[in-house]
């Protein structure tokens, strides 16, 4: 069966029975035939797609390449940090996906995640923002492998395929930090309340303070430098890109060191909570995702040093 018949309102795990898990991604260009003259018009056509029981993969994309993003229809919803990205909630629904405007300053940074067994899809509405995709670690499973095993054979594939697949989501050491490049350190093992992160270069000089040594607590089960980078996406305003957790992990960065980024993020179904990865050993820690404000509005929240610092919310 095509990619055009996984139903995006099951888990990814459940798509397995009649997709592979290989087509589980979009790389065909697609045909827009819808039009969708502004986001409020976007929001209603999804929930009325997500209406039917089952929702095409594909459709979902359509209408998110069908709006051609105006600031005019989501400035509202727009609200930044000076620190992290921010999360804005814009719809719940009806219980069926989220879709939120995630707000970048310059640099910024998500930390490498999965997607807790939803399908994502991403459309960029300014500036531009990078996204890094990475194979997942030895060690850790997503649901979908957890699934497939339990299956003695798989309508589309068989079991050598199964295998084979199963391969592919593990990965040999990489060499993540062995040239001296820039690795991402999430600041969620410290503060493990959202699903924000921040950039560090933790593996310059070699290694100093001991981050990229095979040292740490973590070393008997996760490989230093286990996370593997399988690709890179530029995204420009108006692209729409596709994730799941059987297509690995992913993090997003706002390349640019003076201008802000702002993309519109669709989850369904939604989830609470997702894993973020060591950029250096793999290790996962669950993280709850929040919002940095709800329809619009600022959320209440404790005050932090960073409030006094900078007032502008
Ligand atoms: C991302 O895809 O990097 C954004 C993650 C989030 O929803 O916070």
């Amino acid at each position: 069966m095509e990619i055009e018949s996984a139903n995006c309102k099951s888990k990814v795990s459940d798509c397995i029975d009649i997709v592979d898990l290989d087509q589980l991604s979009i790389e065909r260009p697609l045909k827009i035939d819808v039009e969708i003259t502004g986001l409020e018009m976007l929001v209603q056509e999804l929930h009325r797609v997500f209406s039917y029981s089952h929702v095409n993969i594909q459709d979902v994309q359509k209408l998110m390449l069908g709006y051609k993003s105006d600031p005019k229809d989501w400035k509202k919803y727009a609200k930044y940090d000076r620190f992290r990205y921010t999360r804005n909630l814009v719809d719940e629904g009806n219980g069926a996906f989220n879709i939120m405007i995630l707000c970048w300053g310059p640099g910024h940074a998500s930390a490498i995640h999965d997607h807790a067994d939803s399908h994502c899809f991403m459309k960029l509405l300014s500036g531009s923002l990078e996204e890094v995709r990475y194979d997942w670690p030895d060690n850790v499973e997503p649901e979908v492998m957890k699934k497939l095993k339990k299956k003695s054979c798989r309508r589309c594939c068989s079991e050598s395929e199964n295998l084979r697949n199963m391969e592919n989501l593990s990965l040999d050491a990489s060499d993540t930090c062995n040239n001296g490049n820039t690795s991402i350190e999430h600041t969620c093992q410290d503060a493990p309340d959202s699903c924000h992160a921040s950039e560090s270069d933790r593996c310059q000089n070699g290694g100093e303070n001991g981050n990229c040594q095979d040292d740490d607590e973590y070393s008997e089960h996760y490989d230093i430098r286990s996370m593997k980078e399988i690709g890179r996406t530029r995204l420009e305003v108006n692209d729409v890109c596709y994730i799941n957790d059987a297509l690995g992990l992913h993090r997003m960065e706002n390349p640019s060191y003076v201008d802000g980024a702002v993309s519109l993020h669709l989850y369904c179904p939604p989830f609470n909570s997702c894993r973020v990865f060591d950029a250096r050993t793999g290790k996962p820690t669950e993280v709850k995702v929040t919002f940095w404000s709800m329809y619009g509005k600022k959320i209440k929240r404790v005050m932090e040093a960073s409030d006094f610092v900078d007032g502008q919310q």
